[in-house]
């Protein structure tokens, strides 16, 4: 443990296909983007292939395995259809979360404590063909606890609440937030997860969360593809990783 580890950054490429979707046509291309992310020196892709496909398309998650040489981390809801798009296509990791189709974006965490039996399978079909989970979780010790007893090695805090409240410039919800993540980053440590985290991070809040030891994965999509309109998707990316250095060294 200690703050020398060092923290992989997987760049989200879900919004370049958005922008591609918008008008139906090939460009911007989300595997220009996720090449164009690894050459800063992003760790990893991640890539959410919703249910009802809003930005990134089932061929887009094939483009993207066969083409990029670094991990893919698969989003995907908990259901048997995306369980056997990965099963096919075979990323190195899937991450569990939930989904509503009128949400803009993944809300919350993964009801794991109530959903225990419903996802147990999903962790074991997916562990046995070699693919590393995560479960995307709320920061609080029953979903870790529940987490660990369906044997996911993985979860990824949801750290939107806390992005959220920093933005609205909400001071004590921020401090609040900020310490669950705090807390529950400490838990995964004693009950033997693998930590990552991420929604809504920006540079600042990507700066700080970088501080918390056990966290050794951050996916970024939204702010970095974002910024990228205005300083370009390199510049972007290696500032990103700029400051999750700083912070990690903080
Ligand atoms: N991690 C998970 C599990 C997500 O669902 C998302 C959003 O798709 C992200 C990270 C990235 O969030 P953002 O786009 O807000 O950076």
């Amino acid at each position: 443990m200690g703050s020398a580890k060092k923290i992989r950054l997987g760049v989200n490429v879900d919004h370049v296909a958005t922008l591609r979707n918008a008008r139906g046509g090939a460009v911007p291309d989300p595997l220009r983007a996720a090449q164009m992310a690894l050459a800063a020196g992003a760790d990893g892709i991640t890539a959410h292939l919703r249910e009802d496909r809003r930005h990134i398309q089932d061929e887009d998650m094939r483009r993207l395995k066969a083409s990029i040489g670094a991990p893919l981390n698969f989003e995907m809801a908990a259901t048997e259809q995306m369980l056997d798009i990965a099963l096919k296509i075979r990323p190195h990791a899937c991450c569990l979360v939930p989904e509503k189709r009128t949400e803009r974006t993944t809300e919350g965490g993964l009801d794991v404590v109530n959903g225990r039996d419903r996802l147990a399978p999903f962790v074991d079909e997916l562990s046995r063909a070699g693919i590393r989970v995560s479960l995307f979780v709320e920061p609080s010790l029953e979903a870790l606890e529940a987490a660990r007893a369906i044997k996911a090695p993985v979860v990824e805090l949801h750290t939107g609440a806390w992005c959220n409240a920093v933005v609205l410039g909400e001071t004590g919800k921020a401090e609040a937030e900020f310490e669950r993540l705090r807390v529950a980053a400490a838990e995964t440590e004693r009950l033997g997860l693998e930590c990552h985290a991420g929604h809504g991070l920006d540079f600042d809040t990507a700066r700080q969360i970088a501080a918390l030891p056990q966290i050794v994965e951050l996916n970024i999509g939204h702010f970095l593809i974002g910024e990228a309109v205005f300083i370009g998707l390199e510049a972007s990316v290696k500032q990103m990783i700029a400051a999750i250095s700083e912070g990690r060294g903080a």
